[in-house]
């Protein structure tokens, strides 16, 4: 099976940075795409950090942290990515944009092998697969954040995804990522976030009733179930405006109720508390 040696990644935020980050530290030659100038300096700066951090904690000597930085490299221009023989697209939740962009990848990307991926956590794969002329060779491989420390990899095929490439993007995670993968159905929010988004929205709607502080909330679940962050602290950490997107889609594909998102998720995104990336969710980062 023919490895990865150059791995595209659109969009350098929290997701994206993170693919970028553990590619470039696994040896491959990665381009991150972004949407401008100052969007893809914010990446690289935060990138940067991360690889310090990394420097810090001894998990990565110095000479290592060179390697991976002369390994990255940013650009505004997606006819950049024509080269690669993976791209994994990580740019804000919204079908009708991710949609338009797998139809422009598809035109640049000129290996004919190469996968086309989503790091979508809710948005249908073969919608994304059918803007395109090779829908065999798209899935969704979907990581979670912090990306560099969580070793999970969700794989997930559309009905029109061949085994070769699900085998290629599963060899690519565990052998050359070093991460774990489970495969899941085309359904939204697949394994992970399926169990997961109506726990974080639960806790928003016992924070928005007065029945419990979020902090009182979150001492419950670490000292009282062992997580390692409590649901209003890894809602932040995940984005508010990311969880409310995929509670949406969710919520639209199954029409669960358990899937909406409650008033006070709504209006915080709309008041721009965005949770740890804007400074201020359920709590203040600033
Ligand atoms: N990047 C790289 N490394 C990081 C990091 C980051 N953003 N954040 C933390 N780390 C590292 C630290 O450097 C530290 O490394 P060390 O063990 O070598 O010292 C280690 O992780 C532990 O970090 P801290 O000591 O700072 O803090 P914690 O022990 O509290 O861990 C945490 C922080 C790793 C974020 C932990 O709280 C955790 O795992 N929380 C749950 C996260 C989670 O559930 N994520 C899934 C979200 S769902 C998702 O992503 C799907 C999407 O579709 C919504």
């Amino acid at each position: 099976m023919t490895k990865i040696e150059r791995l595209g990644v659109i969009g350098g935020g929290q997701m994206g940075g993170g693919i970028a980050e553990v590619g470039a530290r696994a040896g491959l030659d990665v381009i991150v795409c972004e949407v401008s100038d100052e969007a893809a300096r914010a990446g690289r700066t935060r990138l940067w950090k991360s690889l310090n951090r990394a420097v810090q904690n001894g998990k990565l000597t110095e000479a290592e942290r060179d390697a991976a930085q002369s390994r990255l490299h940013f650009t505004t221009t997606l006819a950049d990515l024509d080269d690669r023989n993976m791209v994994i697209e990580a740019i804000a939740e919204d079908e009708e944009l991710k949609t338009k962009l797998f139809a422009e990848l598809d035109k640049v990307v000129s290996d004919p092998d190469a996968i086309l991926a989503s790091n979508t956590s809710s948005i249908p794969i073969a919608k994304l697969a059918a803007a395109t002329k090779r829908p065999q060779q798209v899935l969704g491989v979907h990581f979670f954040n912090p990306v560099p420390v969580l070793k999970l990899v969700e794989l997930v095929p559309s009905l029109l995804t061949s085994e070769e490439t699900v085998e290629r993007a599963a060899a690519f995670a565990t052998e050359q990522l070093g991460k774990e993968t489970i495969r899941a159905k085309d359904r939204s929010g697949f394994v992970v976030n399926a169990l997961l988004v109506p726990y974080l929205l639960s806790a928003i709607r016992m924070v928005e009733g007065g029945f419990a502080t979020a902090e009182d909330v979150d001492k419950g679940m670490v000292l009282g179930c062992a997580h390692p962050m409590g649901p209003l602290r890894l809602s932040d950490l995940v984005g508010l405006d990311t969880l409310k997107a995929i509670a949406d889609s969710m919520h639209e594909e199954y029409g669960d109720p358990n899937f909406i998102a409650p008033p006070l998720l709504r209006r915080m995104v709309e008041a721009g508390l965005k949770g740890k990336k804007s400074g201020k969710g359920f709590y203040d980062y600033s």
